[in-house]
């Protein structure tokens, strides 16, 4: 079968996995960016990725390879290499070759740890981070519950996945919503807001709902992101979650997205059910769209009507990260 997208996968920072996951020591192979890839933490506790295949004699990093202090141990030779792929060992030769002394001899990615994920910078030229993704403070809050964590792997591109949230006809068709939602967009740089408010029945302090019809709190949300690979929502007013939407690209035709939530500790009764409801319903919704997204082709010139939502003005801004 033909390839159903065309597209280049889109540069930008983009979660590996989480970093409670990866101790010291640890080593595990990833397929990401259409590439394979090793993923280390050092004694000292650095995250690190590099390409996986040792520039030796190829062996993968990855099966078998063991961190010795601040670098990775290849298992056929036992080669090291630190985290930005310069080679500190070669165990057995009285001097360095130098097709590898002093030089990056293995490609490397740039790392951070934030929001309690390990992300990488890809860009398909190796070019240097360009903009930055944000700290979100309930999630380094312990007043916060852990992360509630969610994850598929889907037969999509990023593009695709975002555009979703534009595409204000589908969320009646697909999620069976009531009415389209209202909101505004907002697109500056690699940033994008979004802000809705919607209405639900009265609650009280003491957790009593108002069915009447005549009283209605209001719901608030608003969804910002950052390049094409991180996405945050908060809900308030009514009750609290924050969701944090993460898209990483297996390659060029499939996408691992995750979903990541948590919720104040300390919440009455009511809104924190209301809060798991919310989970659930965004959990379902994506599940909704999953078949959607592994079917449908992307047109470039799409018949678009005036109730459509902001459609075209998404794919302008997503435009920007594609190198
Ligand atoms: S292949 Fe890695 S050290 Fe030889
Ligand atoms: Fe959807």
């Amino acid at each position: 079968m033909s390839k159903r997208y065309e597209k280049p996968i889109p540069f930008g920072w983009y979660a590996i996995d989480y970093s409670d996951g990866l101790k010291p020591g640890d080593v595990r192979p990833v397929e990401y960016f259409g590439r394979e890839l090793v993923l280390f933490r050092t004694e000292s506790g650095t995250a690190s990725l590099l390409s996986a295949h040792c520039p030796h004699l190829g062996a993968h990093l990855g099966y078998g390879g063991i961190v010795n202090g601040e670098s990775i141990s290849c298992p056929f030779h036992a080669w090291e290499f630190n985290n930005e792929g310069y080679c500190t060992s070669v165990p057995y030769a009285k001097r360095m070759p130098p097709k590898v002394e002093g030089k990056q001899c293995v490609p490397s990615y740039p790392v951070i740890e934030r929001n309690q994920m390990i992300w990488a910078w890809y860009h398909p030229e190796g070019a240097a981070p360009m903009f930055d993704i944000d700290e979100i403070p309930e999630l380094a809050s312990g007043e916060w519950t852990p992360l509630d964590t969610y994850d598929w792997k889907i037969n999509t591109i990023i593009q695709e996945t975002g555009e979703n949230a534009a595409d204000l006809a589908h969320f009646i068709t697909v999620h069976g919503s009531p009415a389209m939602p209202q909101g505004t967009v907002e697109m500056d740089g690699p940033r994008r807001v979004t802000e809705f408010d919607s209405r639900a029945h009265a609650i009280d302090e003491q957790g009593n709902v108002d069915l009447s019809g005549e009283n209605h709190d209001a719901i608030h949300l608003r969804s910002e992101g950052v390049g094409p690979g991180f996405t945050f929502q908060r809900f308030s007013r009514m009750f609290d979650v924050v969701m944090m939407g993460t898209v990483t690209p297996i390659d060029d035709q499939n996408v691992h997205l995750r979903f990541n939530f948590s919720v104040p500790r300390k919440q009455s009764e009511d809104n924190a059910m209301m809060a798991t409801g919310t989970v659930h319903e965004i959990v379902r919704q994506v599940e909704q769209d999953i078949p959607i997204w592994e079917h449908k082709v992307y047109l470039d010139d799409p018949a678009l009507c005036d109730g459509d939502g902001p459609i075209a003005k998404y794919r302008k801004w997503f435009q920007q990260f594609y190198a």
